[in-house]
């Protein structure tokens, strides 16, 4: 049976991009080839959206794009390593040459790491800014004016309530997330009123490989937080409420909500606790 609130949303979706046909409906989606991304991906093209899929590792955005297909949907996959301008420019010329323009551009691609600032190997703290922020702010300065001139469109930054949490261990994760906190609360006052919404979800864990990438990097520790992971068909349920209901923030899950309020009311607590955390997670790693 449909569901009428679902059907509801979609047509909401329609009329805030401003789009007639289903067809013409697109989604640019960075970091496809896993997690959240990926989830969304195949989320987004069973509504009707055709979707080009964004990341490194070619053969998985190839078999996800052999899934979308079999299921009728229309993908275009575009790999490209975003810690480099000239492959954030190559993307955007790929995606509007074919598609003309964007709806709705998703900034997910981005990746973590665990343990003590002093060991974290340069290469990898700016590796982490170039696609947790840089490459948000690039894309968004290239689809952007589009955006603004055609009176439509949403720009959806993958955040994490880590951006409102600096805790130990997450130094450069929580300062790349935090950034795009602001340079979305920014961004949503600027383009008030101009039809296009700039937004950012803050998630909570939820379970991807994301743990496992970051376990496995260079004097990286396990993340605690990963045994709290919830599914990424939560994110995507939430992302489709966002999109018909468009709004600067967005917590998922909602209760989180109540995590802007954490740093404020135990910052004193945390500075005592937190460092005894850290510690023992580098114990259970060197044991
Ligand atoms: N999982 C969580 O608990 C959690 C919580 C809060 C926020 N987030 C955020 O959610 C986003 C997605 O993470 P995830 O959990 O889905 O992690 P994931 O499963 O590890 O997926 C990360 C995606 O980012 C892509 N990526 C990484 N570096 C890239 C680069 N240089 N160029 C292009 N693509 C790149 C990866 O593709 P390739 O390796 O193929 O390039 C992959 O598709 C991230 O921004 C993360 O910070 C995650």
């Amino acid at each position: 049976m449909a569901c009428e609130a679902c059907e509801q949303d979609t047509q909401v979706v329609h009329s805030f991009t401003g789009i007639q046909s289903l067809a013409e409906q697109t989604a640019l989606i960075t970091g496809a080839s896993a997690g959240i991304g990926a989830s969304l991906s195949l989320f987004l093209a069973g509504k009707g959206f055709h979707v080009f899929l964004v990341a490194r590792r070619a053969e998985r955005l190839q078999k996800l794009k052999s899934e979308i297909i079999k299921n009728g949907g229309l993908c275009t996959i575009i790999s490209a390593d975003l810690t480099k301008e000239s492959e954030r420019e190559r993307v955007y010329n790929e995606t509007v040459g074919a598609a003309g323009h964007i709806n709705v551009l998703v900034n997910n691609a981005g990746f973590g790491w665990y343990g003590y600032y002093q060991d974290m190997p340069w290469q990898l703290a700016k590796e982490m800014v170039a696609i947790n922020m840089v490459a948000v702010m690039q894309l968004t300065t290239l689809f952007l004016p589009g955006m603004i001139q055609r009176g439509s469109g949403h720009i959806i930054n993958i955040g994490s309530i880590a951006g409102g949490l600096p805790n130990q261990g997450i130094a450069v994760y929580a300062g790349s997330k935090a950034f795009l906190d602001a340079f979305t609360t920014a961004l949503y006052r600027e383009t008030h009123g101009s039809g296009v919404t700039v937004s950012v979800m803050r998630l909570g864990p939820v379970k991807t490989e994301f743990f496992d990438r970051a376990r496995k990097l260079e004097n990286g520790f396990s993340v605690p937080a990963e045994r709290y992971a919830i599914s990424t068909g939560s994110v995507n349920r939430a992302f489709w409420r966002l999109l018909s209901h468009p709004r600067r923030v967005m917590y998922v899950p909602g209760w989180l909500w109540i995590s802007q309020f954490v740093e404020v009311l135990f910052g004193p607590v945390i500075d005592l606790v937190g460092p005894l955390l850290l510690k023992r997670e580098k114990q259970k790693t060197e044991k």
